[in-house]
């Protein structure tokens, strides 16, 4: 199915399931922990055996040899398999540094070794008997000294427009600050982890991954076989945030060590691995210049924005929501790059934008500021509805609105305008706003549908469910489409043999996903009708029959001479570059600092999100506050301590790298507009699971300001930047 013409009624519109708020149908064997993820697959292979990877212990250079005599004979070893004798393998284009093979080490960590034992334990313990000769060479570990290195480069995604210097220059009102953000890393639950099992020249892995085509596309390139030889399974995943979207080296090294020892075998990155081996969201430096006139309005917008990686590697595209979010002729938005020998930078939940927004809308915070004007006033008088320098007209774009909206149902007005005046007891209190912004991202999404014999629905797709409720939305669309209840429906995902999806990434997912079984079922619905001898336009499906004219048969009647199957992909079109679509949303946070040690208390949190139809309220919102939690995370805790000497993350652990939970936030709360976009899907659907975490950060930071009247530039804001200027106690 085409989609290139806006969505007119179909029989989603009916909302009889989707836009319903439903349990996770996946919730029971979540809680009952009967949902098996990679590392708990024991049975499906015989005499499955555990590998114990071992990280390089130098950031660049080259491994001359590895001593492995004492690691095989330790108890329980079956063997070793070393990066020497593995040669280097094709990447995807996804990836950037080697996985496994080869003497050259890019970054620290870089898997150079696996340990396949009898036990985890004894793996474990033979791993740290390998000896290793290293060749070191220096590196680039800096992210403020690579940024000097391009300073004078041009902009990367230069989206810049008019002439910026002059009208920042002629100005009235100019702000020039620069924000830092660092590094962060995924802290999902679940480890990356692999079993492999090899039948013949046939591999099979279970392998926590985001996208299951991209998996099996760059596995086969890395192993040199064919596609159709590969099959990766990812029915439950614990957690990804990005960085399990691609293959990383717990499936390579599986892959390789199961074939050389002819034993089914099981990694999962240790923590620290998972930190250091695998990718990470980049630091930036992000200089914002902002000019308006005496009313606010702006005349110039400049952002610009410096990130690091390894040679090959992209940037973090923190600049991305300043060519949308904001009116201004004027404008010098785009992104350098220096080079960096550090682990490898990649897509965290929302590249781009989390980052960008945490620096843009504290900033935007200040300019009001500095102008007297209202925050939520100054974002309102800025806003547009075409894209800023073009004339492309957004889809929907109810920003204003969520502003509104969310100032009267948080009790805006309630905030003093003036920092450091509001107080309780020994608490400091205060209030801050940012904008929610990030694009609608759309990608070709396939999957089957199937009528059985006994009247039940079975959908199939390599759609996965990394704990967003993937197989809760996709039951509804299936329900909706064709008119059964939600328990005739069975969802079937993470699988290589189903219909290629869009995948979970770039808060793609649910409206993508969902879209391919809407089509699917219309190919369905096509062959039901033909099978009674009806005109599928004609005909309506409720209440587990077909319909059409005065006739009615049940679906397990017209399957019981056979399950019909259907199969079809959604492929998307034109109205991507007709139309700018994106989501909008506001985010308040109220904190409460304590006046003598600095101490920040998230008290209430409100998103207000504008992100076309809401497939599922419960899941949907489950996603926000999820995000927003997140984003209390990023404004105040998460950051990977950079060893600028060593090249590494040194708080490499849970402990060291400290992420919020629920339990930290006393009151969390979501509003949805009621809205659809006919130009989006036909499910009139968009992302929100991402748009919940971009501006988070700043309305935090912009609280922290308003309570305290000191202004961090360098996230996180901890209690040791907070303190020195902190008004007299
Ligand atoms: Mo998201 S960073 O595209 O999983």
């Amino acid at each position: 199915m085409l989609f290139d013409t806006p969505a007119t009624e179909n029989p989603i519109d009916r909302l009889r399931e989707i836009g319903q708020s439903r349990a996770r149908v996946d919730g029971p064997l979540k809680v009952s922990g009967t949902a098996r993820y990679s590392y708990e697959y024991h049975d499906v292979a015989p005499d499955i055996a555990y590998g114990y990877p071992l990280g390089a212990a130098i950031a660049k250079g080259r491994v001359r040899g590895i001593d492995t005599a004492a690691a095989e004979a330790a108890p329980g070893v079956i063997g070793v398999l070393t990066t020497l004798e593995a040669p280097r393998h094709a990447l995807g284009p996804m990836n950037t540094a080697m996985l496994f093979g080869g003497d050259e080490v890019e970054h620290y960590h870089q898997a150079i070794a696996v340990v396949v034992a009898e036990s985890f334990e004894q793996a474990r313990a033979a791993a740290a008997l390998l000896g290793v000769d290293y060749e070191a060479q220096p590196g680039s570990f800096d992210l403020e000294e690579a940024a000097r290195e391009v300073a004078d480069e041009p902009l990367g995604n230069d989206a810049s427009h008019g002439d910026f210097e002059t009208a920042f220059a002629d100005a009235p009102v100019q702000l020039d600050v620069t924000y830092r953000t660092p590094d962060h890393t995924h802290a999902m639950m679940e480890p990356h982890a692999t079993l492999a099992a090899w039948d013949g020249d046939e591999l099979t892995v279970w392998s926590a991954n985001q996208m299951i085509g991209w998996g099996t596309r760059d596995l086969s390139a890395a192993l040199g076989i064919p596609r159709a030889k590969v099959r990766l399974l990812a029915p439950f995943i614990g957690g990804g945030f990005g960085g399990k979207l691609f293959v990383r080296s717990d499936v390579v090294m599986a892959a390789l060590a199961a074939k050389k020892f002819g034993r089914a075998v099981k990694i999962a990155l240790p923590r620290p691995l998972v930190i250091n081996n695998t990718t990470h969201r980049p630091a930036t430096i992000q200089r914002l210049r902002l000019g308006t006139d005496r009313d606010g309005r702006l005349l110039a917008f400049g952002h610009e924005s410096t990130s690091g990686n390894l040679p090959g590697g992209g940037g973090e595209t923190a600049t991305q929501q300043s060519a949308f979010l904001y009116a201004g002729a004027n404008r010098r938005v785009g992104e350098r790059l220096g080079l960096l020998d550090l682990p490898e930078g990649h897509a965290m939940r929302a590249p781009g934008e989390a980052s960008g927004m945490m620096a843009l809308e504290a900033a935007m915070d200040e300019m009001a500021e500095k102008l007297g004007i209202d925050p939520v006033e100054f974002r309102i008088i800025n806003d547009t509805q075409v894209v800023p320098g073009e004339e492309t007209p957004f889809s929907e774009r109810r920003f204003a609105e969520c502003l509104r909206i969310g100032a009267e149902k948080f009790g805006w007005s309630d905030r003093s305008a003036k920092p450091a005046e509001r107080r309780e007891g020994r608490w400091l209190i205060g209030m801050g706003v940012a904008a929610a912004f990030r694009n609608n991202l759309l990608m070709p999404s396939g999957a089957r549908a199937r009528l059985s014999p006994d009247g039940t629905v079975v959908i199939e797709t390599d759609m996965t469910d990394i704990g967003t409720g993937s197989y809760t939305i996709i039951a509804q669309t299936a329900a909706e489409m064709m008119g059964v209840p939600l328990d005739l429906v069975t969802v079937r995902l993470g699988d290589s043999r189903y219909p290629v999806s869009a995948g979970s990434g770039g808060q793609f997912g649910a409206n993508c996903a969902t879209s391919g079984v809407y089509a699917a079922c219309v190919a369905l619905r096509t062959k039901i009708a033909e099978r009674v001898g009806t005109d599928p336009d004609g005909a309506v499906f409720e209440e587990g029959e077909i319909r059409w004219g005065n006739s009615a048969v049940p679906l397990a009647e017209v399957a019981a001479k056979g399950e019909l199957v259907a199969e079809d992909t959604i492929t998307f079109k034109k109205l991507g570059q007709q139309y700018r679509q994106s989501t909008f949303g506001a985010h308040f946070c109220e904190v409460a600092v304590d006046a003598a040690t600095a101490e920040i208390r998230v008290r209430r949190m409100l998103a207000v999100c504008a992100a076309g139809r809401i497939l599922n309220p419960l899941t949907a919102r489950s996603q926000v506050i999820g995000a927003m939690t997140m984003g209390v995370g990023s404004a105040l805790m998460e950051e990977l301590a950079v060893d600028t000497t060593r090249g590494f993350f040194a708080n490499h652990d849970l402990a060291g790298y400290e992420v919020p939970v629920h339990a930290d936030i006393h009151e969390q709360e979501v509003i949805f507009l009621d809205e659809v976009d006919p130009i989006s899907s036909p499910m009139k659907a968009k992302g929100v699971g991402e748009l919940g975490l971009c501006g988070v950060s700043a309305a935090v930071a912009n609280a922290v300001y308003n309570a305290t009247g000191v202004r961090v530039r360098d996230y996180p804001i901890t209690l040791d930047k907070l303190l020195p200027e902190m008004p007299p106690f």
